[in-house]
């Protein structure tokens, strides 16, 4: 599971049955899909939320996860990646990896005889967007026909999301400075898919003209893991986008904001945002949980 689109056929499935385990836990003993299973966790980066909901989604379902840090497998480096995707394969039964690089994504899961996973990469971040369809869907109800609206940087969260809304039926308008807008491959892509479903998907430079009558708006850090050295050429771009009471004004009655984390106060959210009533933050952080049940459930 590489893409969003690895999810197409079944998201809206994936999602009802997330949403009814969430809310519905099955009584007495937990069911174990995942019983003798191992799944191996491979991060290039740091992680809070990708790391620990992975380990204990696969802890719940009654299998076992082992992680592997910045300083371990060295992808590429210590040795090739086929290799790497090689022998994992022979241990475990899924692998969970977090990289740099979408194509070294690629190539690990060409060469693992076994499933691989996105925890993030440069281009998309699959588990995310389950989670946090599940959240827009455990809040309002319902996907189809929602408007969201994304401001800030064209990044992986950003090209998920395209993907999950044009999948899911919802509107998306992602406002991005034009030097740093969504991926036009996923773009296009997403974009065919809206098609079918009666949606629309754009990318645009203006926020505000996202975020009026928006129902969730979003956004995400202004300087990604790895960018690290670009970081105030980034905060005096991305200024115009913060998440912020104006920014908010001509949203949906109900809106609610959304952000992946982690979350920099006064950069890409103003506090009372993120830390007002219209806020789901935590919730969309549990709900990685409860997404990725069913998405180790289907996958391994
Ligand atoms: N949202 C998210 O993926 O968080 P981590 O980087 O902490 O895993
Ligand atoms: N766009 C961010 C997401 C962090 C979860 C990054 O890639 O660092």
């Amino acid at each position: 599971m590489i893409s969003v689109l690895d999810m197409k056929s079944d998201l809206d499935k994936m999602l009802s049955k997330a949403l009814k385990a969430k809310t519905e836990p099955p009584k007495g003993r937990r069911p174990e899909p995942l019983k003798r299973k191992v799944l191996a966790m491979v991060f290039e980066k740091p992680s809070l939320r990708t790391r620990i909901s992975f380990e204990v989604a696969v802890s719940q379902l009654g299998g076992t996860a082992i992680y592997m840090g910045p300083d371990e497998v060295k992808m590429g480096e210590r040795e090739s990646v086929a290799d790497v995707a090689k022998v994992l394969s022979g241990y475990a039964d899924g692998i969970l990896y977090r990289a740099f690089s979408n194509e070294v994504m690629r190539e690990l899961a060409e060469h693992a005889t076994v499933p691989v996973i996105n925890g993030l990469d440069d281009t998309e971040h699959p588990c995310q967007v389950a989670g946090d369809l599940l959240t827009i869907l455990e809040k309002k109800k319902k996907l189809k026909g929602l408007q969201l609206a994304y401001v800030g940087d064209g990044n992986n969260v950003c090209n998920s999301l395209l993907l999950g809304c044009a999948i899911t039926g919802m509107n998306m308008r992602a406002a991005t400075p034009r030097t740093h807008a969504p991926e036009p491959g996923i773009l296009e892509q997403a974009q065919a898919i809206a098609e079918e479903n009666d949606c629309v998907v754009e990318s645009i430079s203006n926020p505000f003209e996202a975020a009026e009558g928006a129902d969730v708006i979003y956004t995400d850090t202004w300087v990604s893991m790895g960018q690290e050295s670009e970081k105030e050429e980034r905060e005096a771009l991305f200024l115009p986008y913060q998440a912020n009471a104006n920014l908010v004004e001509k949203a949906a009655k109900g809106w609610i904001f959304m952000h992946c984390l982690p979350a920099h106060r006064g950069y890409e959210v103003s506090e009372e945002i993120i830390d007002g009533p219209h806020s789901v933050v935590f919730d969309q952080a549990v709900n990685r949980l409860h997404a990725q049940k069913v998405i180790l459930a289907a996958v391994l």
